[in-house]
């Protein structure tokens, strides 16, 4: 009898503890899609927050796709791929997103020609954009969103594409570089 209840009440417990991380904190099994800057910029472009869109607007992450569609980036190409930039996976990999991913998977306010746009660095948003999900950090990286712990962790995701693969490579200097794109939320008082 007594093990009995002591089975009941260890399925009792692990099914509350199975329901409660399959609730909404869990990812959803379709792959999240992108939003578009417009979409995160809705709610991130105030100056008292931070202002994150106008810093990203007037950094050159912003020109990225553009850059690709110039003579000099045509010629670079062309000697590597024999194919035009904006064509080329090989350089899209670094200077775009959305471009490797199913249609169904782009929102309507999406541009490639935004180049490395928020979601290239925190994770395309669909499934934690909503105010629900974002004011709850758990519940946001549990749905897609990336984050960094520490500025190791950032300067290591820089070096992702600030690396000697890149054809016009010049050495990437973290603090500096991160200085001019860095966009936190200030402190509250
Ligand atoms: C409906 C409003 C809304 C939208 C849309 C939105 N956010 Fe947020 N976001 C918030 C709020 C609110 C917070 C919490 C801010 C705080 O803690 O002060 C937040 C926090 C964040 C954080 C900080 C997480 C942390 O704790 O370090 C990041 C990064 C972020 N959002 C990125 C994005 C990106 C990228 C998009 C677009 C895909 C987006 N947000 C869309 C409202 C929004
Ligand atoms: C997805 C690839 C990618 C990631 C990740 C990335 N960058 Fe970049 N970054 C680029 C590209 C591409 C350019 C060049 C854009 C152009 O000029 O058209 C660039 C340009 C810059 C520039 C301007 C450099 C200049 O000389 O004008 C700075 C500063 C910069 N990045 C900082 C950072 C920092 C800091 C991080 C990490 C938090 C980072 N980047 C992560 C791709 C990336
Ligand atoms: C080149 C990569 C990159 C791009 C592009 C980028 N971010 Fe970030 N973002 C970061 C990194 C790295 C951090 C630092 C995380 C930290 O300090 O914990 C960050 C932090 C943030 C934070 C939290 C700041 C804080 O104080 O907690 C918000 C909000 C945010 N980003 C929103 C955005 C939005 C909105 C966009 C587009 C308009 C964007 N980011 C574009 C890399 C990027
Ligand atoms: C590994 C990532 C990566 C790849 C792959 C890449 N780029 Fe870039 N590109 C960058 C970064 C980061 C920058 C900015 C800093 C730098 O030049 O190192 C940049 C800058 C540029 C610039 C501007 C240089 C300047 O002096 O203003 C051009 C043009 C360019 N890339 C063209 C291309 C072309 C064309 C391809 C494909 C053949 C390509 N890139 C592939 C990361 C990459």
């Amino acid at each position: 009898m007594r093990s009995k209840i002591y089975v009941l009440i260890c399925a009792a417990v692990s099914f509350s503890f199975l329901a409660f991380t399959n609730n909404p904190i869990s990812p959803k099994d379709k792959n999240p899609g992108f939003v578009g800057t417009k979409s995160c910029g809705m709610c991130h472009k105030k100056e008292k927050d931070g202002a994150q869109l106008k810093v990203w607007k007037e950094s050159q992450h912003a020109k990225a796709y553009e850059t690709l569609n110039s003579e000099t980036a045509d010629k670079i190409s062309m000697e590597l791929y024999g194919k035009k930039a904006i064509e080329a996976e090989e350089c899209l990999v670094c200077h775009a997103s959305g471009y490797d991913v199913d249609a169904s998977l782009i929102g309507k306010k999406f541009k490639i020609e935004e180049g490395v746009q928020c979601e290239t660095c925190h994770g395309p948003g669909s499934d934690y954009k909503s105010l629900k999900i974002m004011k709850d950090r758990e519940k946001s990286v549990a749905n897609g969103l990336r984050i960094f712990n520490s500025e190791e962790e950032i300067e290591k995701f820089c070096i992702t594409c600030h690396n000697p693969d890149s054809p016009t490579y010049v050495e990437f200097k973290f603090e500096e570089m991160w200085r001019q794109i860095s966009h936190d939320i200030p402190e509250k008082n």
